[in-house]
C-alpha cells in the first residue's frame, strides 16, 4: 500500500504514516500564481493500492478540486485501487433538499468522488448516518467517540454520578447513546433547538432530559460556535457548573475566539481531522488525534 497526502492536512497524513512505519509517497503539487493546480505522480503506481489522505476544510473547494485532481492522476498512472481518507467530508450537511430547489451539494461531490473511480472512503463521525447509503462505492464511517470517551474517564475518574453527557441538537442523541454505551450507560440528555433555516440563527432552545453539576456536551463539528456557546448558556441556567466540549471536527469558522472565554465551559476537546490555524487556537483547547484509528483501518485493506 502506498500513501499520498493533498496539502490540507499535511500533518494527520505524517502521523498516519507513521503509525504505519511507512513514508508518505511522492507527489508534486505545483500551486500556479492565480491558484491553479497541477498534481503530477512521481512513483511507479502500476498495480499497486494507494490511499490519498485529503481533509475539505478549510477551502472545501479547492480541497476537494486537489482530491479529485490527485485521483487522476494515480489511476491514469495505473494505480490497482485508489482509497480515499476524507476524515472531514466537506458539504456533508447539505444531505438532502431542506427546501425545494436547493441543490444536493453532497450528492454533487459523491457523483465527482466515484466518477473518478475512486474505489472507497474512510471518512468521521458524518452529520447523517444516512450518508454512506447515498454511495455506491464503500464508505468505512469511523467515530472518534471511544478516544472521547477515554478523555471523560480520565476528567471523572471514571466516577458518573454527577455528570451527563449532552446533545446539543436532536441530530445527536444516537452520538450520545453510542457514547453512553461505552461508557457503562452514564446518564444523557438532549437540546432542543429551533434554527431558522434561512439565517442558521438559534431561535429557541429547551433541555429534554437531566440537569447535572457537569456536561459533556458532544457534537460532531464546531462551525460558528453557536450551537456550543447556547448550549452551555442554556445549561448554566438550569444549574450546570462545568461544561466540557467535545467534537470531533474544528471545523472553526468562528472570528472570536474570545466566545470560548466563558467560564462555565472548562475545556474543548476536538480531534485533528481538519489542521488548525495558529490564529484559531485558545487555551481551553485540546486536539486529539485519528491518526491511529485510521492506522488499524488501513492495516485491514
Ligand atoms: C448541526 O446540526 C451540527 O450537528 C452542529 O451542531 C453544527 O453544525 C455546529 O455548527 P455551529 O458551530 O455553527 O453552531
Amino acid at each position: 500500500m502506498l500513501l499520498y497526502s493533498g496539502t490540507s492536512n499535511i500533518s494527520l497524513a505524517k502521523k498516519i504514516a507513521s503509525s504505519l512505519n511507512q513514508e508518505l509517497g511522492n507527489l508534486e503539487i505545483h500551486i500556479f500564481p492565480d491558484g491553479e493546480r497541477r498534481v503530477r505522480v512521481e512513483d511507479n503506481v502500476v498495480d499497486r493500492d494507494v490511499v490519498v489522505i485529503q481533509t475539505t476544510s478549510p477551502k472545501p473547494e479547492l480541497n476537494y478540486f486537489e482530491l479529485f485532481f490527485i485521483a487522476d492522476a494515480l489511476k491514469r498512472s495505473g494505480a490497482k485501487s485508489v482509497t480515499a481518507v476524507v476524515a472531514y467530508l466537506g458539504y456533508q450537511r447539505q444531505d438532502h433538499v431542506f427546501r425545494s430547489g436547493e441543490a444536493v451539494s453532497m450528492d454533487v461531490i459523491i457523483k465527482n468522488l466515484e466518477s473518478l473511480g475512486i474505489d472507497k472512503v474512510i471518512t468521521f463521525d458524518l452529520h447523517s448516518i444516512k450518508i454512506p447509503e447515498l454511495f455506491k462505492i464503500p464508505v468505512v464511517h469511523l467515530s472518534a467517540l471511544p478516544i472521547f470517551a477515554e478523555e471523560i474517564k480520565k476528567i471523572t475518574n471514571n466516577k458518573f454520578d454527577e455528570a451527563v453527557l449532552v446533545s446539543p441538537d436532536m441530530g445527536g442523541i444516537r452520538r450520545i447513546e453510542m457514547l453512553s454505551d461505552m461508557l457503562g450507560g452514564i446518564s444523557s440528555s438532549s437540546i432542543i433547538k429551533n434554527r431558522d433555516l434561512k439565517s442558521g440563527n438559534i431561535e429557541s432552545a429547551e433541555i429534554n432530559g437531566e440537569v447535572k453539576q457537569v456536561a459533556f456536551v458532544v457534537d460532531d463539528m464546531i462551525s460558528t460556535g453557536r450551537t456550543i456557546i447556547a448550549g452551555a448558556n442554556l445549561l448554566k441556567e438550569k444549574g450546570t457548573e462545568e461544561v466540557y466540549v467535545f467534537a470531533t471536527h474544528p471545523v472553526f469558522s468562528f472570528e472570536d475566539k474570545g466566545i470560548f472565554d466563558e467560564d462555565i465551559i472548562k475545556r474543548v476537546f476536538v480531534t485533528d481531522t481538519i489542521e488548525i490555524d495558529i490564529k484559531k487556537k485558545f487555551e481551553k483547547l485540546e486536539v486529539l488525534s485519528i491518526a491511529n484509528l485510521i492506522a488499524e483501518e488501513l492495516k485491514k485493506q
